[in-house]
């Protein structure tokens, strides 16, 4: 069996005004919104781990962390990546990210200010170099001004999965 495995992940949440935006694992200064959610919000995040658990047939981040469920309320979406890192490491054994690629539609702030620290950022929570971290930003043309949207693939090498 080949030890490649490859995942995709979405996810996105309503903004609003006056809360912080988070993404990737960092805090966005000075943004006129942030997201919404039970959590901190962060979608990039969200759809990393959904990629993650999707690479290797796990499920998605729902399942170990209801929405209905009050105990997630606030919960750092740091705290559901390393949760869905060491689900994989319990089912699968030895892993590490080859690459990763993200896409984040978002009309403001300009993300692109921050895709150097986003991409060292991330790199530290896969344990990988930020050089396989790519970022892309993009508007949505005024067509959704109203939610913050990732998009994540990541390809996994899982040597335990060749034997
Ligand atoms: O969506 P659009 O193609 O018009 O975006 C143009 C460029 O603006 C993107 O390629 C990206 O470099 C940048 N961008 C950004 N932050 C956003 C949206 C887009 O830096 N929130
Ligand atoms: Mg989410």
């Amino acid at each position: 069996m080949h030890p490649y495995r490859i995942g995709f992940g979405e996810d996105a949440h309503r903004l609003q005004s006056g809360v912080p935006l988070m993404l990737g694992g960092m805090e966005i200064p000075d943004s006129p919104h942030g997201s919404t959610a039970h959590s901190d919000g962060d979608v990039l995040l969200h759809a990393l781990s959904d990629a993650l658990l999707a690479a290797f047939g796990l499920g998605d981040i729902g399942q170990y962390f209801p929405p209905s469920n009050p105990n997630y309320e606030n919960l750092a979406s740091q705290v559901i990546l390393q949760t869905v890192q060491a689900r994989i490491g319990d089912q699968v054994g030895r892993t590490e990210v080859v690459n990763v690629a993200g896409v984040v539609t978002l009309d403001r702030p300009k993300l692109g200010p921050y895709r150097v620290s986003m991409q060292r950022t991330l790199a530290e929570l896969l344990e990988t170099e930020p050089s396989h971290v790519g970022l892309s930003f993009k508007t949505s043309e005024g067509l959704a001004t109203r939610h913050v949207q990732a998009r994540v693939t990541v390809l996994m090498h899982a040597p335990d999965l060749a034997s």
